[in-house]
């Protein structure tokens, strides 16, 4: 496993972070998966060389993450939890109670990177001056070690908040919506985190449109139709066959995370599953050498007008 300093934090993280959240929760969403056999999951990523652990109040895994690191060098890890920030505005005294909830929940004293989850750009100038204090006076305090804040890309695709909370010297960890597909945070994101060292944690590496290529067929044909996507560029009957027979990847899920883990920028890649198989086929992508030059150009021409989907 390669291990990244994680931007002005200074933490020695692993590139390949454990999603709690996202569509699967560790299988949870469905009932896939017992809490057992969800705790499972983390441990065998985190005995397979993964330090970094994502979750959120709003997933209801924080529980199950505390099950998975109890007994573990508390050190060793990094532990990353959000509180929700949603449609109305948290009062500051709900953020403090929030927190000791997700400490409870976790078995911990402490959070390393905590997180205003799914910041609205309508919201973030209240999160900023009402929540931050309370956030910088928990940090004093020692229950966060460092301070994050969330996108909602699915709604937020233009990255409207970030750069609201990039003019503020205040978040030592961003949350960011990146994708082969959607490759906006480029500019408009990496190219400030990366001058005021701030650390990086990517979602939607692959969500559901890059599952497989059967679920990026229709999304490649509305991108086509919206003019967003050059049909010279791409077959239509076989979306990105060459990152398999020129790109040396094993499978789309596989370049997926591989076009991520390599864009300058980016520190921890997330990775959400609540199947043993696909984590173990994650480990793996991250364990590969990086695409080749040629194939990571031709991703980034033909998406290079996308700025309207997430993958989602
Ligand atoms: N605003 C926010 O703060 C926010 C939003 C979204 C996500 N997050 C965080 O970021 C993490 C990553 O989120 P994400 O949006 O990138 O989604 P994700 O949680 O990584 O989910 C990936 C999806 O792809 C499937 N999958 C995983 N590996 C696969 C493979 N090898 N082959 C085929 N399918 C595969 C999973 O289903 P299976 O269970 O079937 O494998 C799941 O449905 C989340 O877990 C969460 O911690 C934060």
């Amino acid at each position: 496993m390669e291990y990244r300093i994680l931007g002005r934090t200074g933490l020695n993280v692993s590139v390949m972070g454990l999603g709690a959240g996202g569509p699967s929760r560790l299988g949870q969403r469905d009932q896939m998966n017992t809490e057992a056999e969800s705790a499972d999951i983390l441990r065998r990523g985190l005995d397979a060389g993964v330090n970094f652990i994502d979750t959120a109040e709003a997933y209801r895994t924080e529980s199950i993450v505390g099950q998975a690191i109890a007994g573990r060098d508390r050190s060793q890890l990094v532990l990353s939890s959000k509180k929700s920030t949603g449609n109305n505005p948290v009062a500051p005294q709900e953020l403090r109670t929030g927190l000791e909830d997700s400490l409870r929940q976790l078995g911990t004293d402490y959070i390393d990177i905590y997180h205003l989850h799914g910041v609205a750009p309508e919201n973030y100038a209240y999160c900023r001056d009402a929540l931050l204090p309370v956030l910088q006076d928990l940090r004093t305090q020692g229950k966060i070690r460092f301070l994050g804040v969330t996108e909602a890309w699915n709604t937020d695709v233009s990255h409207a908040m970030l750069k609201q909370a990039l003019a503020d010297d205040a978040w030592d960890v961003m949350m960011v919506g990146f994708n082969l597909l959607n490759q906006t945070a480029r500019e408009s994101v990496f190219a400030a985190t990366i001058q005021q060292n701030i650390g990086v944690l990517i979602m939607f590496a692959v969500r559901l449109a890059l599952g497989s290529p059967e679920r990026l067929k229709p999304v490649l044909h509305d991108l086509v139709e919206q003019g967003q996507i050059d049909p010279a560029d791409i077959d239509l009957d076989d979306p990105l066959r060459f990152v398999l027979d020129e790109g040396g990847a094993v499978s789309l899920p596989d370049a997926a995370y591989r076009f991520c883990r390599d864009e300058p920028g980016t520190h921890v890649i997330l990775s959400g599953t609540g199947n043993p198989a696909h984590l173990q086929a994650n480990l793996d992508s991250f364990e590969r050498p990086p695409l080749p030059e040629a194939v990571t150009r031709r991703l980034q021409h033909i998406f290079r007008h996308v700025d309207s989907i997430t993958g989602q």
